[in-house]
């Protein structure tokens, strides 16, 4: 999952290249670069680390050109450094790529043995190398895109430039998206439309298997048979989004503040305030709504925090609509060849809408008949657009590789989804729909009441920081929260955190369990709050130090109403996840600052995660 950008400019294109680069630095940051088209040939500059290490390199060594391709790499193959950074070279041909080509290792032999040799140890220098070879053996630039694009297997967004021919760009997709921007007297690519969105709205979104020809006042598309095809041109609404992190120091704690505001968006676009009802909006195909009355089964996909927002739903669904679902990490649910019922719900979580192994579990159930439906933050990703049935997430532009507004939308709109649910199914009566939406009417209040307690985290979080481990433990909804918590830890702090159902402890875990150990306890007082108690009792009684995240009650029954405890404002069970992933987003955050990581962007990570 990297992030590509072209343009076949009227102007100098590499600070343009770098400036959308920057809009896409979410998808990948080890490294990156650009070539352009310079007195008849390609010419590059490429650097290891973040984008401020490219521009730096360009400030000194400055890169002319009107036409000019970029990348910034989340590495695959071959380690984050210069020389494993794209654009690839190869006999007058650049290439930069997103995604993993499968066959590159027999590809490479191949090319090996025609005399061709590798300067990386990426998969993506194969590309560079079969166009230079068609090239070699007499075809055009389209030809020998063409016959290069035949031979690989895998999953690629492609943009191929020519020593040759100043002012084309060949870009080609095959599971990563690939945008075509319109400009009144210059051509864009790029993998997604906000990147585009300073130089135009105007974006045509490539269909899986379709390459294409793009000039600076043309662009000609052909699908995976070759086939000439129209593709409507769109108009982005990614012009309108300012990537800014305001007065905050991290675009995560800016993130973290706009949850009461997008959570109440969210919740807008689904019920409706005066009646106290549900309201669902679906923004798919209005000729094929859901029957969520009629539904034997629903099963749900996801990966990351979107898993752990579904696995949270998975209670509220069972509970308020008596509806049985079936929940799976995309990337074992792609392979594992699961039956599902006919007449189905098949729902996928992905704030990108471009994450490639939930695509390809819907591409699994679409194959299978179900009816397909799809939470996304993105809604012009290739999810929304490969779905029947369509809830957006209004969260904004999330920017912070951690998700966090993200997830508490995703669980505004399924909680609003499963009250509908239990009321299309009779399973839930007006006067309960009315007092369901009331309380989750409430949930942006509650989080406005959650941020206040930043300071108490913030010095909460100094215990944390430099542990070697900690445990984040919770029952019921709670639990996926809990595994939310250590994921939060694990992917800002890196240190190692496990969550595990409460009860599940005594099973194992507890043998972790010393006076060196931190336990995250996430209870409000609950149906089930007396349960966590003896669980935490047993975590005491072996020295285990813990952070109980609780409400009034629940710290006064537990008996342990200490500075290690958070004590949360009283609501309604029902909207305790959302409002409870606040403190637990600020613990990871406030660790990871005390210990001085990279909050935005961690270590290994990126924020869509485009690949296998
Ligand atoms: O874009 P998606 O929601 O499909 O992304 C899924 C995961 O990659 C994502 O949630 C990841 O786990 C986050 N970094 C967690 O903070």
């Amino acid at each position: 999952m990297c992030g590509i950008v072209g343009i076949v400019g009227s102007r100098s294109v590499a600070p343009l290249i770098v400036d959308a680069l920057k809009r896409l630095e979410y998808r990948g940051y080890d490294s990156a670069g650009v070539a352009t088209f310079v007195d008849g040939k390609l010419d590059r500059r490429r650097a290891e680390g973040k984008l401020v290490n490219l521009e730096a390199r360009l400030a000194d060594d400055p890169l002319p050109g009107k036409t000019g391709i970029g990348h910034t790499r989340w590495a695959t193959h071959g380690a984050p450094v210069e020389v494993n950074a794209h654009p690839h070279f190869s006999d007058g041909v650049a290439v930069v790529h997103n995604g993993i080509i499968e066959n590159f290792r027999e590809l490479r032999e191949e090319l090996e043995a025609d005399g061709f040799s590798f300067a990386s140890q990426t998969d993506t220098e194969v590309v560079a190398h079969l166009v230079a070879k068609g090239l070699r053996d007499g075809l055009d630039a389209k030809g020998a895109a063409g016959a290069a694009v035949s031979r690989l297997r895998g999953a690629y967004a492609l943009a191929i430039m020519f020593g040759g021919d100043d002012g084309l760009i060949v870009g080609a997709r095959h599971g990563p998206p690939l945008a075509i921007g319109h400009g009144g007297d210059e051509m864009y690519l790029g993998s997604d439309a906000v990147a585009l969105a300073p130089f135009t709205n105007q974006i045509t979104y490539l269909e899986d298997g379709d390459w294409a020809i793009v000039r600076r006042h043309s662009v000609e598309i052909f699908d995976a048979d070759a086939n000439p095809v129209e593709r409507k041109i769109d108009v982005s609404t990614g012009a309108a989004i300012v990537v800014d992190k305001g007065n905050h120091r991290h675009f995560m704690h800016k993130e973290m503040y706009e949850q009461p505001e997008v959570i109440g968006h969210t919740l807008a676009n689904y019920v409706d305030f005066n009646e106290q009802a549900v309201v669902l909006r679906d923004s798919g195909d209005a000729s094929n709504p859901v029957d969520f009355a009629g539904l034997p089964r629903l099963n749900i996909t996801a990966c990351g925090t979107a898993y752990l927002a579904g696995f949270v739903s998975k209670y509220w669904f069972e509970r308020h609509a008596r509806l049985p679902v079936d929940i799976d990490v995309a990337s074992e649910f792609r392979y594992r060849e699961a039956p599902l019922q006919d007449g189905g719900l098949s729902l996928f979580i992905s704030q990108s809408g471009e994450t490639a192994d939930t695509l390809a579990g819907l591409k699994y159930c679409a194959d299978e008949g179900q009816h397909i439906a799809s939470i996304v933050n993105v809604r012009e990703s290739t999810m929304a657009r490969a779905s029947h049935s369509v809830f957006p997430t209004l969260a904004g532009p999330e920017i912070g590789v951690a998700s966090t507004k993200a997830f508490t939308c995703q669980l505004t709109v399924l909680a609003s989804l499963a009250i509908a649910t239990g009321v299309q199914r009779g399973h839930i009566d007006r006067a309960t729909e009315a007092r369901l939406v009331g309380e989750l009417s409430e949930a942006p209040r509650y989080a406005t009441d959650a941020l206040k307690m930043e300071e108490q985290i913030r010095t909460l979080a100094h215990d944390l920081a430099g542990k070697k481990h900690v445990l984040y433990l919770g029952r019921d909804t709670n639990y996926p929260l809990a595994m939310e918590g250590a994921l939060k830890l694990k992917e800002l702090s890196y240190i190692h955190a496990e969550a595990y159902a409460a009860g599940e402890l005594k099973h194992g875990p507890i043998a972790l369990v010393d006076d060196e150990m931190p336990v995250v306890v996430i209870a409000p007082h609950d149906r089930i709050f007396e349960k966590t108690v003896s669980n935490m009792q047993e975590v005491a009684a072996r020295g285990g130090q813990i952070i109980l995240i609780t409400d009034q009650r629940g710290a006064e029954e537990a008996g342990m109403e200490t500075s290690r405890t958070i004590i949360m404002p009283d609501m309604p069970e029902l909207v305790t996840p959302i409002v409870y992933s606040v403190p637990v987003q600020m613990l990871a955050y406030h660790t990871a600052v005390h210990m001085g990581t990279d909050v935005d962007q961690p270590r290994n990570l990126a924020k869509s995660v485009t690949v296998e």
